[in-house]
């Protein structure tokens, strides 16, 4: 896991960031107030964007994370390298376990924690996720 800030990171990820700060602007949560927003990367560089979506029915909200990959994938992506996830939190927000089981699924190598100050953590999946599930 590197700590690292907005500005040390090359101009792809940084590109990266943006658009999930971008995604987390129609985050839909009325009951938590805590909006996130994610972004996630296909091996061949597009960018495909998602957000928190709450409901009354608490049970059913989604994650950002999990709406970015959902988005790519049914754009019939499945070669996914990175994702970035953004909240306005005081560290670098830190992923579900859903949705590191879903990162887990399609292999996303590189994830980004970040927060609306610019800081990052750069993680890989095993350590996000050691020992996860898999068929
Ligand atoms: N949330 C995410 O979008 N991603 C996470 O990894 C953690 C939590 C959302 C779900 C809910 O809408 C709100 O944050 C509060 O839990």
């Amino acid at each position: 896991m590197q700590d690292t800030h907005l500005a040390a990171l090359p101009p792809d990820l940084q590109m990266l960031y943006a658009a999930a700060v971008v995604a987390r602007q129609n985050s839909y949560s009325p009951y938590s107030h805590f909006a996130v927003g994610a972004a996630v990367r296909t091996a061949a560089g597009r960018i495909y964007g998602g957000c928190n979506v709450e409901n009354a029915s608490y049970g059913l909200c989604c994650c950002g994370e999990r709406n970015a990959i959902f988005a790519a994938v049914c754009a019939g992506e499945r070669d996914l390298d990175a994702i970035c996830v953004v909240a306005d939190t005081q560290q670098p927000v830190s992923p579900c376990g859903a949705c590191r089981q879903v990162m887990s699924e399609f292999k996303i190598g590189k994830i980004l924690l970040g927060n609306l100050k610019g800081d990052i953590k750069i993680c890989s999946l095993e350590e996000l996720l050691p020992y996860g599930f898999d068929l």
